[in-house]
Parts: structure tokens; sequence; C-alpha cells
């Protein structure tokens, strides 16, 4: 193909794509953003499908059947990311420039979340004709920041905070986890048997549903699965994935450890969009990105008081909008969602910061609720003996 051609057929997909998605815009609930109030976005996503992370020392499937590596992203999870970029440039085509020191993009330092951050804030920031550095390809470089897994409170809060993984073994007994527990005993003793597989913390069992999903035949197909895998124990998986991901924050003190630390992230990008770099140098940010985990974002929404009926799916995104209306003494949040990338279910989601039926929170019960969780002794709390 010429490389004419190959510039014709992106911008083709891609126009084809957003059309398909206006045509959809209303009957998905996608639609463009409040532009005339916006002043900043916080999105927090989830990196894309992926390989799985655990196989198990008996499983018949090795890392060979995963060319991409155990744990990280697919293909498929690339292109869904990208999907997922696409959509952020169009519902803030009327807020974002195609300057890329608007953004600010964090990472987890996991592969997986480092290249779907790539993904993303490529496909947000295509580069323009004064942007394009070589004939052949149409990508521009847009800064993604990372801090090492055991320091990055933001994206990474369950490996960095000794002090959650002591709290989370402190609920072994109570009735919550044993029902988990009897509810997966069938299956967990099967996995033993079968995989190798060991489940010694209880937040473990949660972690079957997607690493068996990514060995089913539409996603690997050289893959076999046990024989007792079917749709009944996918289903109860996946109910226990969830049950997990609402444990993880069951205490006070759990929330403030999971959640406190992008709470608070996400107040004081609110009061504070300029960042400064090292050199002192510094932009006013429109758009914060973060690329992240489930486990993250379920104990966000828990924190909020968002009552999620599904794990949230690869390329799940979160978009905290920050509103100044004029004439308005107070600005506001709303929290819009994707639960797989894709406009179909896009929706605004209602925050527990209100007792009005408005959908926002005013910036003030925005930050109620985030002082009720109380981010500011994450510090102290996590490394503090027990
Ligand atoms: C899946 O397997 C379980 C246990 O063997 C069985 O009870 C259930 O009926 C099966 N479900 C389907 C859909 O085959
Ligand atoms: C960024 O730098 C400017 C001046 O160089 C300074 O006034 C401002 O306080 C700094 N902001 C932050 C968040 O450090
Ligand atoms: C902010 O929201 C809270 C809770 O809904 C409400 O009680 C309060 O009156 C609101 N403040 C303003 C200035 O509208
Ligand atoms: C909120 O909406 C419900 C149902 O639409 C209604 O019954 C209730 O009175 C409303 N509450 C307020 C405070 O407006």
């Amino acid at each position: 193909m010429s490389m004419c051609m190959k510039h014709l057929f992106s911008l083709l997909t891609a126009t084809i794509y957003l059309v398909g998605i206006l045509r959809r815009d209303g009957v998905t609930g996608f639609k463009l953003a409040d532009t005339n109030t916006l002043k900043t976005v916080l999105m927090i996503h989830r990196h894309g499908d992926r390989n799985p992370v655990t196989l198990g020392s008996l499983n018949p499937n090795k890392a060979n059947n995963f060319p991409d590596g155990l744990g990280r992203v697919t293909l498929f999870g690339k292109q869904r990311l990208y999907g997922l970029g696409m959509l952020t440039r169009l519902r803030y085509a009327n807020f974002l420039t195609f300057d890329p020191n608007e953004a600010y993009v964090h990472s987890s330092n996991m592969d997986r979340c480092l290249v779907s951050a790539q993904m993303v804030s490529s496909s947000i920031y295509p580069p323009r004709t004064k942007q394009l550095w070589s004939n052949d390809i149409r990508w521009q470089p847009v800064p993604v920041h990372s801090l090492p897994e055991h320091y990055d409170p933001l994206t990474e809060a369950g490996n960095t905070c000794p002090r959650l993984n002591v709290e989370r073994r402190k609920l072994e007994q109570t009735p919550e986890v044993q029902a988990i527990r009897r509810r997966m005993a069938p299956i967990s003793s099967l996995a033993e048997r079968d995989l190798g597989l060991e489940f010694g913390d209880w937040w473990k069992l949660g972690w079957l549903y997607a690493d068996l999903g990514a060995q089913e035949k539409s996603v690997c197909p050289t893959c076999t699965l046990p024989s007792w895998y079917n749709s009944t124990i996918r289903n109860t998986l996946r109910e226990v994935t969830l049950e997990c991901f609402k444990l993880n924050t069951y205490t006070p003190l759990l929330r403030q450890l999971y959640a406190g630390p992008m709470l608070q992230e996400l107040v004081h990008r609110i009061h504070q969009p300029l960042v400064n770099d090292s050199e002192g140098i510094s932009f006013k940010r429109k758009l914060f990105v973060y690329s992240s985990h489930d486990s993250e974002m379920t104990a966000l929404m828990n924190a909020v008081d968002i009552h999620y009926l599904e794990p949230p799916g690869f390329a799940s995104s979160m978009f905290f909008e920050f509103h100044q209306i004029p004439r308005s003494a107070e600005p506001i949040v709303r929290l819009y969602y994707t639960p797989d990338g894709g406009p179909e279910k896009f929706c605004e989601l209602t925050m527990g910061c209100h007792e009005t039926n408005e959908s926002f929170c005013n910036l003030t019960a925005f930050e109620k609720l985030v002082q009720q969780i109380n981010p500011y002794d994450y510090v102290r709390e996590c490394f503090s003996p027990t």
C-alpha cells in the first residue's frame, strides 16, 4: 500500500467509527461534553484486554501459548484502547486542542498499563501537519509518567501500601469472606487439582475470572480449558470477582488506603491544573489520564458510593469532569463512565454526595465526600505497624 493510501485508510477507518458513534448518539447515551462550562477532565481507565497473569504449575497452557507475554496487552486490547482514545477525542472535540502539553498522563508501572497509556494518549493526540516527524508514521510521542510499583499510591495502591494487605487479611473470618470461600470451594479445589493454583489470600479467588477468561478459545485459539469450565462456573467467578472488589473497601480504613490517594489527587488537580516539571516549566493541563487497574477503579467507585453491577471491563474508563457554571457560586463535579471503552454503554454515574436528585456533586459536597475517606493520613496509616 502506498503511503498516501495508508493515511487514507486509517483516516477512513477513524471517520467510519466516529460517524457510527454520532449516528447512535442519544440511543447510546454517548454525547459530546458541555464544553461551555468544562474546566478540567480527569480520566481513570483500565488497561486493555490482557493475557492471563497466573496459569498455575499444572496448567496444560504455558507461557508460549501467549506470544505477547503473560499479563501483557493483546493486539485486540491495543485496538480497544485506541478506540477509547478516539471516544475521548470525540467527546472533548470542542475542549481539547492538539497540543499534548495540555495533557498529563500517569500510568501504573506495569507493562500492560504503560502500553495502554501510550495507545490512549496517541489516539487522543494524533499529530497535525506541523507535528508530523515522519512520512510513514502517523503517530507522535506523548509523555507517560510513572513510578515504581511500590511507590505509586495512585495506580498501584494494592502494591504500594503494606498495611492494605494486613487489613484485607483481617477480613478472612468475616461472614462475607467465609461465604465466598464456601461458594468457591468446589471450583477452587478443581483449580488446585487441575491447574496447580493456590488461593491463600481470599482476594486471589477473584483473579480466576479474568485469568480463565483470557484462556478461552475466542482469545487464545491454541489454549485448552479445564473440562469443568462452563458458563455456570464462569458466571460464579464473575460474581465472586465483584464480591472481592466490594470487600477490598469493606472498612473505612480500607477505603482510605485503597482509594484515598486517588481521591486526594482528584481534588488537588481540580484546584491546581498547573503542573510544573522538575525544571520549573509549567503547563496548564486540561486533561489528566491515569492508566490503572480494575481493583483501583472499583475501590474509587466504592469510595464515591457507586454501586456497580459488573466488574469494570478492559478499557473501561471513568471521566471526572469539573465544570464552572456561569452565575452559579458553586462549581460542580460530574462523573461519566464507559464499561468497555466503547460508546454503547456510555453513561453518567451518580456519586453519593447529594441530598437532591441531581446527578452531579457540587464541589463542596464532593470535597466533603473525599474528607470522609480521610485521604490525608495515607502515609502514616500505610506504613504504620499494626
Ligand atoms: C457447569 O458445570 C456444573 C458443575 O459440573 C454444573 O452443575 C452446571 O450445570 C454446568 N452448567 C452448564 C451450563 O453446563
Ligand atoms: C509552578 O511554578 C510557578 C512559577 O515557576 C510557581 O509560582 C508555582 O507555585 C508552581 N506550582 C506548583 C504546583 O509547584
Ligand atoms: C452543595 O450540595 C449539597 C448537597 O447536595 C447541598 O446541601 C448544598 O446546599 C450545595 N451547595 C450549594 C452552594 O449549592
Ligand atoms: C427524587 O426523585 C424521586 C423519584 O423521582 C422523588 O420521589 C423524590 O421526591 C425526589 N427527591 C427530591 C429531594 O427531589
